[in-house]
C-alpha cells in the first residue's frame, strides 16, 4: 500500500544526505523560518517548491482558498506561533488564479460545508461588485476576485491581535499579498504589503 511513496521518501532522504550530510541533524535541532506562508490547499500550489525554499525555511498554513477567518483557531494558532515563537519576518498570503474555491464560492448551488467555508469570498464579491463588473470575461472576473480575496486576507492578518500586538512591541513583521499563476508558474506581487 502506497509503497511508491515510501520509496520516493527514501530516495529523497538519501539524496539530501548525499548533498548535505548534516542536513537532517541540523534541522532536527531547530527550525528558524523567516516566512509564514498562508496559501490554498490546491495540490498545484506547493509553497516550498514555488519559492525555491528548503525544509526549515518556510512555515506553512494552507486551507481552501487561503482564507484568514478571525474565528479559525487553527489558522490563528499557526499565526501566533509563527509570529511570537518563530519570529518570522514576513507573512505571505498567497492566492492563485484558477482557484476552485473562489469559483465554488460564486456557485448558487449548495456544496455543503465547503459553501459555508467559502461564504466570505461571496461577501467580497458583493462588496466589490462594481469593480468586478468591469471584467471582460468570466475568467477575468474570477481572477480579479482571487486578487481581492488575497487583499482581504492581508487585511485580516494585519488587523489580527497577533500582528497588531507584535507591531506594538516593535517587532518587525511585514504582511504581503501575492497571487500565483497556475498557467505560468509565476508569482505576482499585489503590492498590498503592510508593516508597522
Ligand atoms: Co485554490
Amino acid at each position: 500500500m502506497l509503497e511508491n511513496l515510501f520509496q520516493n521518501n527514501a530516495t529523497w532522504a538519501r539524496d539530501r544526505v548525499r548533498s548535505d550530510p548534516e542536513f537532517f541533524r541540523r534541522l532536527a535541532r531547530q527550525q528558524a523560518p523567516e516566512y509564514l506562508w498562508i496559501g490554498c490547499s490546491d495540490s498545484r500550489v506547493p509553497a516550498n517548491e514555488i519559492i525555491g525554499l528548503d525544509p526549515g525555511e518556510v512555515f506553512v498554513h494552507r486551507n481552501v482558498a487561503n482564507l484568514v477567518i478571525h474565528s479559525d483557531m487553527n489558522c490563528f494558532a499557526v499565526l501566533q506561533f509563527a509570529v511570537e515563537v518563530l519570529k518570522v519576518r514576513h507573512v505571505i498570503v498567497c492566492g492563485h488564479y484558477g482557484c476552485g474555491g473562489v469559483r465554488t464560492a460564486l456557485d448558487e448551488e449548495s456544496h455543503g460545508v465547503i459553501s459555508n467555508w467559502l461564504r466570505p469570498i461571496r461577501e467580497i464579491a458583493d462588496l466589490r461588485a462594481d469593480e468586478l463588473a468591469q471584467a471582460e470575461s468570466r475568467s477575468a472576473f474570477e481572477d480579479k476576485l482571487c486578487e481581492f480575496n488575497v487583499q482581504r486576507q492581508v487585511d485580516n492578518v494585519s488587523n489580527s491581535t497577533v500582528v497588531t500586538d507584535a507591531w506594538r512591541r516593535g517587532q518587525e513583521v511585514t504582511i504581503h499579498g501575492w497571487v500565483y499563476g497556475l498557467k505560468d508558474g509565476l508569482l505576482r506581487n499585489l503590492h498590498v504589503s503592510r508593516s508597522a
